[in-house]
């Protein structure tokens, strides 16, 4: 089973208790969730595997340490997701970017696919799929048996709010994948809204509402 992660850090859960708030404009809301994504993706990295190299420093020959497993790739669900990538990058500024569009169907819930585009070697990276909002889970469980279906294997999922009812479903369709959350809110609306959650993200990031 994949690990499922709620990010405890003090900094993270304030800029999260920011963006939730109606008052939070565009701008600030588009700013915080990148710098919550920064700080995610450092923890989310903290199991990464480390090699020791020999290096030369001006002093002296010395054993050093440098990243020895797969290279990373960040995939942002489109819209939403795309907020998230600038701060992952500023972490992992050698990750490639792919993308997958999907949105929620207003009357269904269910998710509609409608773009995918991947870097040429996405089967060989480590790659975290990224969107703020977990809510009935359908996007995020498409969207990664998309990229299974294209040759990827190393997943990890990362959204900023999640519904518990979002975080089973995509246990449950992906059971291989880590899931690092934000915070972990209390439940649905009938409108498959997170509560309390933060609105739209797609709308807030963007200003389209
Ligand atoms: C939002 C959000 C997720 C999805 C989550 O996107 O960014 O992708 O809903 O809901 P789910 O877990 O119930 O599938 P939306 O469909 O509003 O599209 P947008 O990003 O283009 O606004
Ligand atoms: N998508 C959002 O942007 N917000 C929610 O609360 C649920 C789905």
């Amino acid at each position: 089973m994949g690990r499922v992660l709620v990010m405890e850090h003090p900094l993270i859960q304030h800029k999260i208790g920011i963006i939730r708030r109606k008052e939070t404009s565009s701008k600030e809301f588009r700013e915080l969730v990148s710098e919550i994504a920064m700080f995610m993706a450092y923890e989310a990295t903290r199991d990464l595997k480390l090699r020791d190299v020999e290096i030369e420093t001006p002093i002296t020959k010395t054993q050093a340490k440098e990243l020895a497993g797969k290279k990373m790739a960040v995939i942002p669900i489109l819209r939403a997701g795309l907020g998230m990538v600038e701060g992952m990058l500023t972490m992992v500024p050698a990750a490639k970017i792919g993308h997958i569009g999907l949105y929620r169907d207003p009357e269904t819930l269910k998710p509609v696919e409608y773009y995918c585009k991947l870097p040429a070697d996405c089967g060989d990276r480590e790659v975290f799929v990224t969107d703020p909002m977990l809510a009935t889970g359908g996007s995020a469980a498409a969207a990664i048996s998309m990229l299974k279906e294209k040759g990827v294997k190393n997943i990890r999922f990362m959204c900023i709010i999640a519904a518990p009812e979002g975080v089973k479903v995509l246990e449950e369709a992906h059971p291989d994948v880590d899931i690092y959350i934000g915070a972990l809110d209390d439940h649905l609306n009938e409108h498959g809204y997170i509560v309390p959650g933060l609105g739209d993200a797609g709308d807030r990031i963007f200003g389209t509402k």
